[in-house]
């Protein structure tokens, strides 16, 4: 039984500075999204910690709070955004070039607003984004002043905006695959790979090593290794800084994790699940490389394993074919279109069908998700809850969790793990869905 005591959370007081890693189509969507929010130009759709209510006690108490009033979160009106991009383009340019928000109703104006968020020079190296090219690069030549680079920005920043706390939400582009090896295994050896500028320390792991450093909460959107190994674990937990990944869940894995527990949940068989998309921007492009779209597949494909579980069930899932493609078409833009074909079997083994056509726009699904974490990771950090964050894998495509675990992808468990996290903080019962009390006399 968890404890019933409110645990201490330090208040969320003063400015919560929002660091995006990336300033493309969906750290823009999330920026530009905020401001107009802000103004009463439009409305958070998709944001938990915005719409959601959170149920408290019984089911007769009609007790349902807003989670933003129920949890101590920060204020939108208190955020303030910060960005890295090998592009030197400010937000405003960049928005408009990611095409994803109407350039009339959500960009003009805020004009200003936007094109005072500058991206910071990165540290970017093309050998980990094969199909990237930028100008807005920092000149440190070892890895250990590239980090140490990073450090400076972020302390500058924050005295600089006067923030009071920050959090770092890496949105950039999905780097080549990397498999965790030696120099992931400890910090000492992950230190000595940073100063031996070893290749398997990519950019993005210097991104985290320098936010965990300063003691700023890291949450990975993209499905590259970057703090999913034991080094960067014992780092996060040594500093007391909570981290999770990674790559959200926007479009088809969402899907995805809901179905497939619907399947199994009725035990239907499944025989093949075959995914693919089309996508025109700037991620698609990157993802068109075989190194940066292996990061990704790796990603997607997990899912179905985990909740399928066919070790348990072999005759049901025993021999999925589960196949995942993208594919970079231009003239969609960031309006991705993701089909699922599944090949079920139900009674006696008589095969179905199954098609989903899922129009979406990515970035629009990302967005708040970004908000989500950036608020839920502050929360987390103000609660004294460091290293892996497993309650909130309900945003993420890969989730990170504690050695030995398997991960939970089921949209609907993680949605609960969530909100009874947000219990447990606020000292209120967790679910647990059993209701029996309603049906009990004595
Ligand atoms: N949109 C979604 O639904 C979704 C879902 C899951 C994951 N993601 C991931 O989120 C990331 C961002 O997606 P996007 O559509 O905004 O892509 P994007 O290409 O529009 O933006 C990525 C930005 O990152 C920058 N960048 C690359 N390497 C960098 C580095 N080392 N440091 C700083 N900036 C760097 C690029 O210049 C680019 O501007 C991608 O990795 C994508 O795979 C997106």
């Amino acid at each position: 039984m968890a404890e019933q005591t409110v645990r201490r959370i330090a208040p969320a007081k003063g400015r919560l500075g929002v660091l995006c890693v990336g300033l493309g189509a969906v750290a823009t969507t999330f920026i530009a999204g905020v401001e107009n929010i802000r103004r009463g130009a439009a409305k958070p759709i998709g944001s938990l910690t915005q719409m959601g209510t959170i149920r408290l006690g019984k089911r007769t108490e009609g007790r349902a709070p807003l989670i933003r009033e129920f949890a101590p979160l920060a204020d939108l009106n208190d955020l303030v955004f910060g960005a890295w991009d090998p592009v030197p383009d400010d937000a405003y340019t960049a928005a408009v070039r990611a095409g994803v928000l109407d350039r009339h109703e959500h960009l003009e104006p805020i004009g200003e607003f936007l094109r005072n968020v500058k991206p910071m020079p990165a540290v970017f190296d093309q050998s980990y984004v094969k199909r990237l090219q930028g100008s807005n690069v920092k000149p440190g030549k070892s890895k250990r002043e590239l980090a140490e680079a990073l450090r400076k920005d972020i302390r500058e920043f924050k005295a600089k905006h006067g923030c009071d706390r920050l959090v770092m939400v890496w949105c950039a582009s999905t780097e080549i695959f990397i498999s965790p090896g030696p120099t992931h295994w400890t910090l000492d050896a992950f230190e000595k790979a940073v100063d031996a500028n070893d290749q398997t320390i990519a950019p993005s792991m210097l991104y985290a090593y320098a936010a965990l450093q300063e003691g700023v909460p890291f949450a990975n959107g993209a499905p590259n290794l970057t703090c999913d190994f034991p080094a960067m674990e014992q780092l996060a937990r040594d500093k007391g800084v909570a981290i999770g990944g990674k790559d959200f869940k926007t479009g088809q894995t969402m899907v995805k994790t809901v179905l497939s527990p619907m399947f199994k949940a009725r035990m239907l068989g499944v025989a093949g699940w075959y995914s693919t998309n089309i996508l025109g921007n700037r991620d698609g492009e990157v993802l068109d490389d075989p190194e940066s779209f292996k990061t990704k597949e790796e990603s997607k494909l997990g899912v179905l394993e985990y909740i399928l579980q066919p070790q348990l069930y072999p005759e049901l899932y025993g021999k999925i074919f589960h196949k995942v493609r993208i594919n970079y078409y231009p003239p969609r833009g960031d309006n991705k279109e993701g089909w699922d074909n599944i090949d079920i079997f139900g009674w006696l083994g008589y095969p179905m069908q199954i098609k989903v056509d899922f129009l979406c726009r990515d970035s629009i699904l990302a967005a708040p998700l970004v908000l989500d974490l950036a608020l839920f990771f502050d929360l987390a950090q103000r609660a004294g809850l460091s290293g892996i964050q497993e309650w909130l894998s309900f945003y993420f495509k890969s989730p990170q969790v504690a050695p030995g675990l398997y991960p939970e992808h089921d949209l609907f468990i993680q949605q609960t793990k969530l909100k009874n996290t947000l219990r447990y903080l606020m000292g209120e019962e967790p679910i647990t869905h059993l209701g029996i009390e309603y049906y009990q006399n004595d």
